[in-house]
């Protein structure tokens, strides 16, 4: 696992802040990942879904380890958490069948209260103030009626007084829903660096295709997006590290 670091211009922030971006850890191990957080002690922490295979209740090794995760890194800071479409059982929304028996999202009471007692913030379509500062999360779509996400809670989202971070899994949402609005930090998973990263790009990242242009690194400087944490699966990454990500959010000088 590698460290990236990127630095992007302070803007609306009231003064330099750290976070680290940690996503789609898939229910791996959590313990390099809480490592890293231990080192560079990060203001906050930002977890933009897939960190568990599911939130079923589930108390297998992958669940366990994603819970390690998040009592870890709550432990180091404020941990943000909003889910992907793996918690949401958006992979099985694939199929035709799971679609029609899956009519909303279900989380597990059990995990959820699992999650609150780790100490860490789920956002699940909405947002909190804390510090002065807004943190929001976006979930998956895929299993919403035309596989949209619920984009309505964004109006009020903007309107905050503050600066504004949302935690959106899914980076191709980016152009269609979020590329117009005045938020002023968006962090993305979910495209795994597009698997191959062949002349520094990926080469596919579900949601975007052959080629997609979102799988890693800064874009407008204010759009970051990791590669994720999940090692080399049935598909294996290729120049393709899975990373933990710090963004420095300060001006030149400082
Ligand atoms: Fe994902």
């Amino acid at each position: 696992m590698k460290k990236t670091v990127y630095t992007l211009p302070q803007g609306r922030f009231p003064k330099p802040l750290r976070m680290a971006l940690v996503s789609d850890l898939h229910g791996g191990d959590p313990a390099p990942v809480l490592r890293v957080l231990e080192e560079e002690k990060p203001d906050y922490i930002l977890m933009p879904g897939d960190i568990f295979e599911r939130l079923d209740g589930a108390e297998d090794e992958e669940h366990e380890n994603a819970l390690a995760l998040l009592r870890g890194a709550a432990r180091i800071a404020p941990t943000f958490y909003s889910t992907g479409n793996h918690e949401d059982g958006g992979v099985r929304s694939w199929s035709p069948v799971w679609r029609i028996a899956v009519k909303k999202r279900e989380y597990a009471k059990k995990d959820l209260n699992a999650i609150a007692q780790a100490g860490v913030t789920f956002l699940e379509d909405s947002f909190v103030l804390k510090d002065g500062l807004a943190f929001g999360g976006l979930c998956s779509g895929l299993i919403n009626e035309g596989r949209a996400p619920k984009v309505e809670w964004l109006t009020e989202f903007c309107r905050v007084d503050a600066p504004r971070i949302l935690l959106c899994h899914h980076p191709e949402y980016y152009e269609p829903y979020l590329r117009e609005l005045p938020i002023d930090l968006i962090v993305s998973g979910h495209a795994h660096g597009g698997q191959w990263r062949l002349f520094g790009r990926g080469v596919f990242a579900p949601g975007q295709g052959i080629f997609p242009k979102y799988t890693a690194g800064v874009a407008e400087d204010r759009f970051v997006i990791s590669t994720g944490l999940k090692k080399s699966g049935k598909i294996p990454r290729i120049f393709n590290e899975p990373e933990i990500v710090i963004i420095q959010i300060k001006n030149e000088k400082q």
